[in-house]
C-alpha cells in the first residue's frame, strides 16, 4: 500500500505550485492577488452593490468612501479617485511608469503625499509592476 504516502506527497507538490508566496503565477494573477487581497485598493477603490459585495463592474473606478472618522482627521478624503488606465489620473500622471513610482516610494509625480484614508506605499519593484499590470487590463 504505497498510495497513503504518495498522496501527501502529491499534495504538498500541488501547494508548491499555486501558492503565491513561493510561486507568483502570472504577473498579473499575482498584481490581482496583491491589489485585492493583500493592500486591498479594490476595497476603497471599487464602489459597492447592494448586498455590500463589490461591484465588480466598476472595479478600480473609484467611489464615494462608505465611511468616514468619528473624530477629525486633517486632510481626510470622501471620494477615491479611479485608478484605471481610462481614468483621468492615468492621463495627469502620464502612464504607467508614474504609477509604479508612486507605489514603491508613495510620493505622486508632484512629490506629494496622499491624504487619509490612502495608505503610504513603499512596495518592491516586483509588486508594484505586478499592481500595475493588472490594472492595465482593467476597463
Ligand atoms: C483605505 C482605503 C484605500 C486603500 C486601501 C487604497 N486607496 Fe488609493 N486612495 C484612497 C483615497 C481615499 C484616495 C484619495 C486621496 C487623495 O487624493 O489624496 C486615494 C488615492 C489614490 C491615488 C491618487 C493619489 C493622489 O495623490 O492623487 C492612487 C494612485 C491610488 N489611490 C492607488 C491605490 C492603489 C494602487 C492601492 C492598492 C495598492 C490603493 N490606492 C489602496 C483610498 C484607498
Amino acid at each position: 500500500m504505497r498510495f497513503p504516502l504518495v498522496l501527501p506527497i502529491v499534495l504538498a507538490g500541488a501547494f508548491a505550485v499555486t501558492g503565491f508566496p513561493q510561486s507568483p503565477g502570472s504577473k498579473v494573477e499575482y498584481g490581482k492577488y496583491l491589489a485585492e487581497e493583500v493592500a486591498k485598493c479594490a476595497d476603497c477603490h471599487t464602489p459597492k452593490a447592494e448586498d455590500g459585495s463589490l461591484d465588480r463592474s466598476k472595479l478600480m473606478k473609484g467611489k464615494v468612501m462608505e465611511y468616514q472618522p468619528i473624530g477629525e482627521i486633517k486632510d481626510w478624503h470622501k471620494t477615491s479617485p479611479d485608478i484605471t488606465p481610462l481614468g483621468r489620473l492615468w492621463g495627469r500622471w502620464g502612464g504607467e511608469a508614474a504609477m509604479v513610482k508612486y507605489l514603491t516610494t508613495g510620493k505622486t509625480p508632484r512629490g506629494t503625499f496622499a491624504g487619509p484614508p490612502m495608505p503610504t506605499y513603499k512596495m518592491s519593484q516586483k509588486d508594484a509592476e505586478a499592481i500595475v499590470e493588472y490594472l492595465k487590463t482593467l476597463k
